[in-house]
């Protein structure tokens, strides 16, 4: 059956225990050049997080973590700077959800909150859930979890000598730049072509530019690299974002801008509709599994 060609892939919420193991690790995938790859303190830390990841499974509570002094002052450096970077430069959903973060979940300079606080907050938003993940999972890994609103979080915090910018996710990355998103109902309806508009989409909004993409979101380098005139900018076509190739650890040279999040999701449906494949899927929520249905 042409069914059986098709890679395995999760029907329920709890086979997302089976990758969590597999991510882009330092020292293999991420380059000497990794500012925390020398620090002998900052890998051994590293680990504490890695264990926290692989010895999850569905259900449990994320455990908490005590942050070290420095850990806290590199996230008060994030936040803060971005902090004076949202309102002119985020989109308009990002800054209307971000009070409320501060609000209920302890988004503050002094204070790195908990996956397991955010992860509460954002299932009674939009049903999202947080999981523990030691790394960058692969795109098939990740994806696959969105598909249950699970949204894989790492827990630890960028080496502390640059903050600016960091070659792969981190906490700041996925509070700071994906959480807000991720309570906005419209928005946390659409998560795939991830690359260009989820991580580093640019939108329209009136005669401005402005930053959506959690990887714009995360990094104040970046994120106001984007809105120079150095990057090339390009109107969003799906078609060619989801064959252009990138590199997942320097700033972007190139990014497409959306006319809205209405319109990425419109041309997002499309798109899916022209992708060939032997049978279509469904998600149950009531069993959070799913089901595939034969063409
Ligand atoms: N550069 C981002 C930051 O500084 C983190 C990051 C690195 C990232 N690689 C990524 C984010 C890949 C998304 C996808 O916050
Ligand atoms: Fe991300």
């Amino acid at each position: 059956k042409k069914k059986d060609t098709v890679p395995w892939f999760p029907r329920s919420i709890q086979e997302l225990d089976r990758f969590a193991n597999q991510i882009l690790s330092y020292g293999a995938e991420l380059d000497a050049d990794h500012p925390g790859f020398k620090d002998p303190v900052y890998r051994a830390r590293r680990k504490e997080f890695a264990d926290i990841a692989y010895n999850y499974r569905h259900g449990q509570p994320i455990p908490r973590v005590t942050y070290t002094e420095e850990e806290k002052k590199t996230w008060g450096t994030v936040f803060r700077e971005l902090k004076n970077l949202y309102p002119t430069h985020a989109c308009y959903e990002h800054n209307h959800v971000f009070p409320l973060l501060e609000k209920y979940c302890g988004f503050r300079e002094d204070n790195i909150p908990q996956l397991e606080d955010v992860s509460k907050f954002l299932q009674t938003c939009t049903g999202f859930r947080l999981r523990p993940v030691a790394g960058l999972l692969s795109s098939r890994d990740f994806l696959a979890g969105l598909a249950f609103r699970v949204f894989h979080s790492t827990q630890y915090i960028r080496h502390a000598s640059k903050p600016m910018y960091t070659p792969e996710p981190d906490i700041c990355h996925e509070l700071l730049g994906h959480v807000p998103l991720f309570a906005d109902p419209s928005f946390a309806q659409f998560s795939q072509v991830y690359w260009f508009t989820v991580e580093f989409g640019l939108c329209k909004e009136g005669d401005s530019l402005k930053a959506y993409g959690a990887g714009l979101l995360s990094s104040f380098g970046e994120l106001q690299y984007c809105l120079s005139n150095k990057p090339e900018i390009r109107p969003l076509d799906l078609e060619k974002t989801s064959v252009q190739m990138y590199n997942v650890t320097e700033f972007q040279p190139i990014y497409y801008v959306a006319e809205s999040f209405n319109d990425v999701k419109e041309k997002l449906r499309k798109f899916a509709q022209t992708i060939p494949r032997p049978f279509s899927v469904r998600y149950n929520p009531y069993t959070q599994r799913i089901e595939v249905l034969d063409n």
